[in-house]
């Protein structure tokens, strides 16, 4: 995996988005998978800012999010999609048409996510899937336990992450945190050409440890990421701050590469070789 350690959330958010605009402008990366949370607002309003400077085009770009909660309509102010409205799609040149998202209100939980997969496999498959992590190391709302192929399906919230939400997003009330959802899976996240991956703050330092050091395991869903060629890793400080190598992935950071051709270069140049 590569890993980006960035001063704070705010370079973190400015480093995912170079990603994600090389990726849609330039490597033909028109379907996404998208997360929501507090962990990818920040990346969210670089991609509308970058929208409107012109610098990114989501005309032809298809989405599919990760997860949706279960019982609450889209309009609901904590739903998924209305957050995804609010924060990103209302504000770019994506066709409506081409957002696809897991309906919490289907009264056919099975179909429901078989149609999910078969419109991602219709379209290619996903080119650049985007995930946050839970404190517990899910990715998309795979909580541990969760087999590391699972397919989109229903799954039941672990308490940290309906304390984690109610305090985030539904003023600390508990009570009103959805105890269902629907997720990709992590088979599905797999799946995904490349996977790009956020995190910051303290609170995310063990998760973030386990998924790059720890064994794979599906008691952190995200160490599954191990498995996967082509995964980014965009954190801060605080969450890198338990991390055994964190050194050594500063050192093969962007610009190492360039580094290394620039040493063989010279190398070969002593050495008198053309
Ligand atoms: C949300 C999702 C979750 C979040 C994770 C972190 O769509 O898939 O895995 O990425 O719970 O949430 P935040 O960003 O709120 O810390």
């Amino acid at each position: 995996m590569k890993v980006i350690i960035c001063k704070d959330k705010k370079e973190v958010a400015k480093e995912a988005y170079k990603v994600v605009r090389d990726r849609v402008m330039n490597q033909g990366a028109k379907v996404l998978g998208l997360p929501t949370g507090t962990t990818p607002e920040g990346l969210y309003a670089e991609m509308v800012k970058g929208c409107k400077k012109g610098e990114i085009d989501f005309s032809d770009v298809h989405t599919f999010n990760l997860d949706e909660y279960i019982g609450l309509p889209v309009e609901h102010p904590q739903s998924y999609r209305n957050f995804m409205n609010t924060r990103l799609f209302d504000h770019i040149n994506i066709k409506a048409s081409n957002i696809d998202f897991l309906d919490g209100l289907t009264d056919d939980i099975d179909r429901e996510c078989a149609r999910y997969e078969a419109h991602m496999e219709e379209l290619g498959g996903i080119k650049l899937q985007i995930v946050g992590i839970g404190r517990d190391g899910h990715i998309g709302f795979n909580e541990p336990g969760t087999s590391l192929s699972s397919r989109t399906h229903m799954i039941t919230l672990a308490q940290s992450t309906i304390t984690d939400n109610a305090n985030l997003f539904f003023d600390g009330d508990e009570s009103q945190v959805p105890r269902w959802a629907l997720s990709m899976g992590v088979g599905t996240v797999l799946d995904a050409k490349e996977v790009l991956m956020i995190a910051f703050g303290k609170n995310k330092a063990d998760a973030i440890q386990g998924m790059l050091e720890g064994p794979i395991t599906y008691m952190n869903t995200s160490s599954a990421l191990q498995l996967h060629p082509d995964v980014t890793v965009v954190i801060d400080e605080a969450a890198a701050s338990k991390l055994k190598y964190r050194d050594y992935y500063k050192r093969i950071a962007p610009g190492n590469e360039e580094a290394m051709l620039k040493f063989l270069a010279a190398a070969r140049k002593k050495a008198g070789r053309k």
